[in-house]
């Protein structure tokens, strides 16, 4: 019975999760020296924050957070082997996927501040996009170690949101990690909600000054994935299934 039951959760799963479905790239945006933005041949219904696995024969399948879902955009840093094959794709190129997984965004306030670190940007826009859409007025922080590094400046304002861009190394916006410079955004106005996504120190910083301004945080956080539907454990963190629950976390 247990088993019976067991099963019947796992083909449940294995339908939310859906078959890999092989999708062409139309389009490629080079973002950053190693960012580039793939383009796809596919629209899916999914919240900012879901995310989809992405799989090339002869790889395993890596989970990428959708920058956009009409149509589907992946932004993605080059940091190893399958994220150099993405990055050879060209238009034309076949790659599969599987999703929307996980649980995304939920847009709350009237003003809000996002703080992307690196590629860690990418579903932000896509929340600005909506929020935006509703008439939310967004602040967009992003942050990365150099100036050569910032993305999705233009992205951002073009949606209408305000940008703020911060770098370590001071050489564009102003000095300083994501979370001093967001301590310092949200010392300047009065803000119903902070998001974030990015490495994890940032998002515990992030989380510290939510608590700090009394306001609720949603994060999004990274973990080894590998099914991506609640089955293997992989992705356990602190007794949460992040490719479940996650990868948003809603803090206060
Ligand atoms: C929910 C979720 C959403 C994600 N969304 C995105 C996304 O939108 N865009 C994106 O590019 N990636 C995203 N990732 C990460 C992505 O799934 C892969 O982990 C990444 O592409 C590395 O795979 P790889 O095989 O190229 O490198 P790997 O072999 O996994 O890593 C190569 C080397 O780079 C290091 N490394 C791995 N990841 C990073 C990193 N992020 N920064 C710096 N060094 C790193 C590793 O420690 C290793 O030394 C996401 C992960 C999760 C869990
Ligand atoms: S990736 Fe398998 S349980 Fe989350």
């Amino acid at each position: 019975m247990v088993d019976e039951l067991m099963t019947r959760q796992a083909d449940h799963r294995w339908e939310a999760g859906g078959q890999p479905r092989a999708v062409r790239v139309i389009r490629v945006v080079p973002e950053s020296t190693r960012v580039k933005t793939l383009i796809l041949d596919a629209r899916v219904e999914a919240q900012p924050g879901q995310f989809v696995m992405a799989w090339l024969p002869g790889y395993e399948e890596k989970p990428f957070s959708l920058a956009e879902a009409d149509p589907v955009a992946l932004t993605v840093a080059r940091v190893g082997p399958f994220s150099s094959a993405l990055h050879a794709l060209q238009p034309g190129d076949r790659l599969w996927i599987r999703g929307p997984l996980g649980h995304g965004f939920t847009i709350e306030g009237q003003r809000i501040l996002l703080v992307g670190g690196g590629y860690g940007v990418a579903p932000l826009a896509f929340l600005a996009r909506q929020a935006i859409a509703r008439g939310i007025q967004v602040t967009a922080l992003t942050a990365a170690r150099r100036a050569e590094d910032v993305l999705y400046v233009d992205r951002f304002r073009a949606l209408g949101a305000s940008v703020v861009i911060a770098t370590e190394d001071g050489s564009a916006g102003e000095r300083g990690r994501a979370p001093e410079v967001a301590a310092r955004v949200l010392r300047s106005g009065s803000y119903d909600a902070l998001y974030g996504c990015g490495p994890e120190g940032m998002l515990e910083g992030l989380r510290a000054l939510a608590t700090e301004f009394g306001i609720p945080a949603q994060l999004s956080y990274e973990a080894y994935m590998r099914c991506g539907i609640g089955l293997c454990g992989s992705c356990e963190r602190e007794g949460v299934v992040l490719c479940l629950e996650g990868p948003v976390l809603r803090f206060g």
